[in-house]
């Protein structure tokens, strides 16, 4: 009788110990930064029977292996060539359930569906999810040039992913069918330049934003630009004042797009710094954005 309920509940620990060996990856897509690091993240039950030569832990895109580990130590030989040097696992976290990937310096081909697949002595399992890489779109620049009847202005940013999202507004109303878009994309690496003119045939007193948004990674570049006209005392027909004006311009303009370049050099460097000093994914604030955002460009005509 003893050995009978002894048996069952046996039975029943089994049964409970096959059916909890579950493992954990992400729900939902993860996004990963262009040219950083990305934790593909993967937890498995270890208890106190869990022995590491037992384990087997391999990462696929798809039918590539992308990193494998067994007999206690990284297995490499299959492993495709576009993961040479570039995979890892934490091995001191093993003991603690963790199989998550280290993949560095991440590329928009490692787009796809990653498959985590765990074997220990206690169970097995597989399962997959996918991942995006998203790059930030640079600090845009502004050009214009002036013409006879008006001006041209335009704005260029580059180095993202996906392709953006721009609005141009006037005065708050929206005035982006009145503009023209080019996206370019980098053969080698895939990301974008993207390019946006609009021509005023008529410059008054207003304000211009120009406004791009990269919708994956929630990065939100909103920029002014004044625009100013002292048509009205043109008329009055100062001469001098006309004269001074097309030579201040200029090289108040030249002075500008020197300070706006070395402002954006500086805070690129910045952020590349800050961003690989944090890791992936997990923080996407943009703490010097708003020095820029608060600045607003001028344009004297
Ligand atoms: C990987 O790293 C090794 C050693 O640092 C180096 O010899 C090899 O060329 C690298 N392979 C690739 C594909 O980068
Ligand atoms: C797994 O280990 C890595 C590296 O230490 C860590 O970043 C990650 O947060 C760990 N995952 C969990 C769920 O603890
Ligand atoms: C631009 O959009 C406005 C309203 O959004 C519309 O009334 C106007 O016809 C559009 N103009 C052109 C050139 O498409
Ligand atoms: C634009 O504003 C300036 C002052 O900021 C003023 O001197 C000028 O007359 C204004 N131009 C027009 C066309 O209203």
């Amino acid at each position: 009788m003893n050995l009978k309920v002894f048996c069952l509940s046996l039975l029943l620990f089994e049964a409970s110990c096959l059916t909890e060996f579950e493992i954990t990856v992400p729900r939902d897509t993860v996004t990963g930064f262009y040219s950083e690091v990305l934790i593909l993240p993967c937890m498995f039950p270890v208890d106190s029977l869990w022995d590491l030569k037992s384990t087997v832990i391999t990462w696929q895109r798809g039918l590539d292996v992308v990193h494998s580990f067994y007999y206690s130590q990284d297995q490499l030989d299959r492993q495709n060539q576009r993961y040479v040097n570039r995979t890892s696992l934490f091995s001191q976290e093993m003991a603690r359930g963790n199989a998550s990937l280290r993949l560095d310096k991440v590329t928009l081909q490692d787009t796809g569906v990653y498959t985590c697949s765990v074997s220990t002595n206690t169970g097995s399992q597989k399962k997959s999810f996918g991942v995006n890489i998203a790059a930030f779109y640079s600090e845009p620049r502004l050009q214009f040039s002036m013409l006879t009847d008006g001006l041209n202005l335009l704005v260029t940013s580059d180095g993202g992913y996906p392709s953006p999202t721009l609005q141009w507004l006037m005065e708050n109303s929206d005035i982006t069918n009145q503009t023209q878009t080019h996206l370019m994309q980098d053969t080698q690496t895939g990301l974008y330049v993207v390019s946006s003119w609009i021509s005023l045939t008529e410059v008054t007193n207003s304000s211009l934003t120009f406004i791009l948004h990269n919708k994956p990674l929630g990065q939100d570049i909103r920029r002014d630009i004044q625009l100013y006209s002292d048509k009205s005392e043109r008329q009055e027909g100062s001469a001098y004042r006309c004269h001074g004006c097309f030579i201040l311009i200029p090289v108040l303009l030249l002075l500008m797009m020197i300070m706006m370049t070395v402002l954006f050099v500086f805070i690129t460097k910045r952020r590349i710094k800050e961003q690989t000093k944090k890791n992936g994914f997990t923080e996407m604030g943009y703490p010097n954005e708003t020095q820029i955002l608060n600045g607003k460009s001028s344009i004297c005509l």
